[in-house]
């Protein structure tokens, strides 16, 4: 079974929605999602820091990165991996596509 039979994708919202350079949360069910974007293109990962449940919609992007208004991690935008302290895991990311001007966001089914 591939990747993308495991996942199911979920409509998020208009591409516009999102500022180019920026950030917006969009929530599926109980789940915040960030969407970034981010040099032409679009990313999507939990709205919620790793150290301490921040919320890092409402932080800055700053170089690919979007930091926390908590307590300032930083994280890659593309990877979820932290690059600043004080957290050290990843936030999880997601596959996001865009048709006709809509995106949407690979949610793992059994989630
Ligand atoms: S909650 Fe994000 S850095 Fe502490």
């Amino acid at each position: 079974m591939t990747d993308e039979l495991t996942r199911r994708f979920y409509k998020l919202g208009n591409v516009d929605q999102v500022p180019d350079p920026g950030t917006k949360v969009f929530t599926i069910g109980k789940r915040r999602i960030l969407v970034a974007r981010w040099e032409g293109k679009i990313y999507a990962m939990d709205d919620r820091c790793t150290h301490d449940d921040g919320p890092l919609g409402e932080g800055e992007l700053v170089d690919g990165e979007v930091e926390c208004p908590r307590h300032g991690a930083r994280f890659d935008i593309k990877t979820g991996k932290a690059t600043c302290l004080p957290a050290v895991g990843a936030v999880r990311i997601y596959s996001i596509e865009v048709r006709e001007g809509e995106m949407y966001a690979g949610l793992p089914q059994n989630d």
